[in-house]
């Protein structure tokens, strides 16, 4: 039967009509960043095949130098921004600094992008879904000159685009710009992302909880009770909830998005602003979840994407999912201060 299939980078252009101020601008970058998407996937799927899985550094078969799989993403994804002449610069999970684009071409880029090139990486080795996450913001200097450090220190709010590349069972974009939530599953026979979840909204209600147990004793009071308060019978399903976690945000927040839960990274006295970045995983997950009608906070009522960064790699907190799990958890916290 024939059905119709519209490929991400129709859609884009379709919704770009979203966008009067940008002249086609996001609607390229955007489709740069599903071409990266898609070079990494293949090295992703044959990581198994050949000896990228090793370290940095190490020498493969063919006796040239190997690049671990978070470099390697990194690399193609810094690639393909530089070359899309829309985006001045880079902030990236793996580079310390921000990389400012000297190009001419580059220097009239209008957007800035923050990434996680590669997430989850303690489940590359083992087969288990990775992916990608990306935040896009409009430079706040000048058009014609290289990015600066406070074009990246914006709020969440500012973002004009985020979204994230799940590298699982098959390999899937989902992304915002501010007009709902769209995800498109990669066709390897074509080779095109088609689109697969138009509107995406969460449940307001879920029963899928994922947080790292291990860490149980170190948790603040509120998330102990919250997690005894899923462990009882929910009178409705005579259940208690679900545990599942992946460790690999991606992973877990997809799924958690797709059939409802929250997912908890909170702070701990050793870490006292939690583990996930705030640029490159808080903020770009927030606007998705919201946009689906879920919500994202720091634990203490805090909307994420209301907190200015001060710093590229800031960390913080993060309490994301279905309204009502992410609000019950919130209650919690409150009461047990
Ligand atoms: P990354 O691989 O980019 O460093 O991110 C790992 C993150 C995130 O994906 C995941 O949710 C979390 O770390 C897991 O941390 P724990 O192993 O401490 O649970
Ligand atoms: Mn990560
Ligand atoms: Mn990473």
């Amino acid at each position: 039967m024939y059905s119709q299939v519209i490929t991400l980078n129709e859609f884009i252009i379709e919704r770009q009509a979203d966008f009067p101020y940008a002249k086609g601008e996001l609607t390229r970058l955007l489709s740069h960043m599903g071409l990266a998407a898609k070079v990494v996937n293949r090295e992703v799927n044959k990581a198994g095949l050949v000896d990228i899985l090793g370290k940095a550094g190490d020498i493969n078969v063919q006796g040239e130098t190997q690049q671990k799989l978070d470099v390697f993403a990194n690399e193609k994804f810094i690639l393909a921004l530089k070359g899309s002449a829309e985006c001045c610069g880079i902030a990236s999970e793996e580079n310390s600094e921000i990389i400012k684009f000297d190009t001419e071409l580059a220097k009239n880029g209008k957007y800035i992008v923050a990434i996680d090139p590669l997430d989850g990486s303690s489940n590359i080795d083992v087969n288990v879904s990775i992916g990608t996450i990306f935040s896009i913001f409009r430079r706040l200097s000048p058009v014609g000159h290289t990015a600066t450090e406070e074009d990246f220190l914006q709020e969440g709010a500012r973002q004009v685009a985020s979204g994230y590349i799940i590298y699982g069972s098959s390999t899937m974009m989902v992304y915002t710009t501010g007009r709902g939530v769209n995800g498109f599953t990669l066709d390897s026979s074509i080779g095109e992302f088609c689109l697969s979840h138009p509107d995406v909204k969460t449940p307001q209600n879920g029963t899928i909880y994922s947080i790292n147990e291990g860490n149980y004793i170190k948790f603040p009071r509120g998330v102990k009770k919250y997690l005894k308060y899923c462990q009882k019978k929910d009178p409705q399903t005579k259940r208690p909830f679900t545990s599942r976690y992946i460790g690999s945000l991606v992973a877990d927040f997809h799924r958690n998005l797709l059939i409802g839960g929250v997912f908890i990274y909170p702070k701990t006295d050793s870490s006292p602003k939690g583990k996930l970045r705030l640029l490159y995983e808080a903020n770009p997950m927030a606007f998705i979840i919201e946009q689906a009608g879920g919500m994202a906070t720091d634990g203490d009522g805090g909307r994420i994407m209301d907190i200015k960064p001060s710093d590229i790699h800031e960390r913080v907190p993060l309490y994301i999912g279905s309204r009502n799990m992410v609000q019950k958890a919130l209650e919690f916290m409150k009461e047990n201060k």
